[in-house]
Parts: C-alpha cells; structure tokens; sequence
C-alpha cells in the first residue's frame, strides 16, 4: 500500500509530537502493510510563507529520514509532499510546484469548508492551468461533495478518500456515492498519532474489497504509484 496523506512528521503541525510518536507511527504502517508513506504536513500559505513552512518540513523530515532509512525492513519509504490549504486563489503563489508531492506535479489540497462549490472549483481551475495537477484531501469530509464533483467536471483532478470513511454502518453506501460517476480515486490515511488518528489503511482495503472490488488496486497502489512517477491514471 501506498500512503499519500499523512502527518507523520513531528514538530509540524497536529500530526506527530515527537520523534517517538513519528517513528513508531512509521513502524506500525510498515506493520500493516505501507511500503511508501508520504508525509503531508498542513501549510496555509497565508499565515506562513512558503519558505518557513518547507524549512521546518525538511529539517523534521531529515531527521526522521536519517533512522527509517537505516532500517527499511522496519519502516516504509518516506517521501515529502504537503497539505496545502486552499482558503483563497493561492495559484498566484510563484513556486506551488515546491509544495507539490516531492518529483510530480501533484498538489494535495484541502477544501475551505466555508468556500463556496464554485469559487473553490474556480481556484482549483486557476491551480491547474499552471499545469499542476489537483489532489483533493479526503472529499469524503466535504459536505458538499455531489456539488464539487459536479462543478469539477471538465478539470483532471484526482480525489483522495479518508481510509476511517469505509469504517461504520453506512460505510458501504456513502462510499459508492462517492466514487459515483467518476474514477480517480486514492485512498489515504490521513493518520496524526497511534491512538485517535492512526494508520488504519489496511482495515479499510478489507471493507473496501466488498464495497468496491473493482477499485482496490487503484485505491491502494497503482493510483498512488502513477502519481509518484508523475503520470496519469
Ligand atoms: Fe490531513
């Protein structure tokens, strides 16, 4: 499994509050079957600069990198990328690509819950005639997804699912809703600690193998893999 939306890295934002935590929230994905983790902190452009956000990024994620790289059997490849808020029309920022999952030209976003469907659409449209391709950060967890899928039509956008959303009574309905109509699709973790937020991937690929049979692979791996070769899906 591929993991393309994580806070594993400590000291960055709500994810990890110490190297402990980092590392062991590492093992334990490795454990359940992660072989590539990529770490996603938050960024929000507007209240920190670019260059701030990517320097604490980087030295956290360096020294992470030092100890999983020395013990691959233990822990799962590491890679960078961001979670970039997008509360304004941030496609006027020179330089997105740096916030990009590290080697591509895919852009992790997160959804202003208080934006309207259209003005997002608006500036997700302005991100990718940059020529970056947009992620959407757990759709699932936007109230108005049929809308933003409905005003996205037309842009090549790639939606990303919270693993928790196919846990629950009606896991299996809302989540043939949301792959309704349309087919780019990865499934992510989103995991912040060992005990509220943690990796839980693996669980949701079991549900996931009767809700949606015919997406697993595409879900778990191969979306994510073409993303990290920077290629279409
Ligand atoms: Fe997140």
């Amino acid at each position: 499994m591929i993991d393309m939306h994580s806070h594993c890295l400590p000291f960055v934002d709500d994810g990890a509050d110490s190297v402990e935590t980092s590392l062991a929230m590492l093992e334990d994905a490795k454990s359940k079957g992660a072989d590539i983790v990529v770490a996603t902190p938050h960024c929000v452009l507007r209240k920190q600069d670019m260059e701030t956000f990517l320097r604490i990024r980087n030295e956290s994620y360096n020294t992470i990198c030092e100890i999983v790289n020395r013990d691959t059997q233990r822990y799962p490849k590491l890679l960078t990328g961001a979670e970039v808020f997008l509360g304004s029309d941030i496609s006027e920022f020179e330089d997105l690509k740096k916030l990009c999952y590290e080697g591509t030209d895919y852009i992790l976003l997160e959804l202003s819950p208080v934006v309207s469907c259209s003005l997002l659409s608006e500036w997700i449209y302005n991100i990718s005639i940059t020529g970056l391709k947009p992620v959407i950060a757990h759709i699932d967890r936007f109230e108005n997804y049929k809308r933003m899928k409905q005003e996205l039509k037309g842009i090549d956008v790639v939606y990303q699912i919270n693993a928790a959303r196919f846990f629950g009574m009606f896991s299996g309905f809302a989540v043939k809703q949301i792959v309704e109509g349309y087919d780019k699709f990865i499934v992510s973790s989103d995991m912040h600690n060992l005990t509220t937020r943690k990796f839980n991937m693996h669980q949701a690929m079991r549900c996931a193998e009767k809700i949606v049979p015919h997406m697993c692979d595409m879900m778990f791996h191969a979306g994510a893999e073409s993303m990290l070769f920077n290629n279409n899906f």
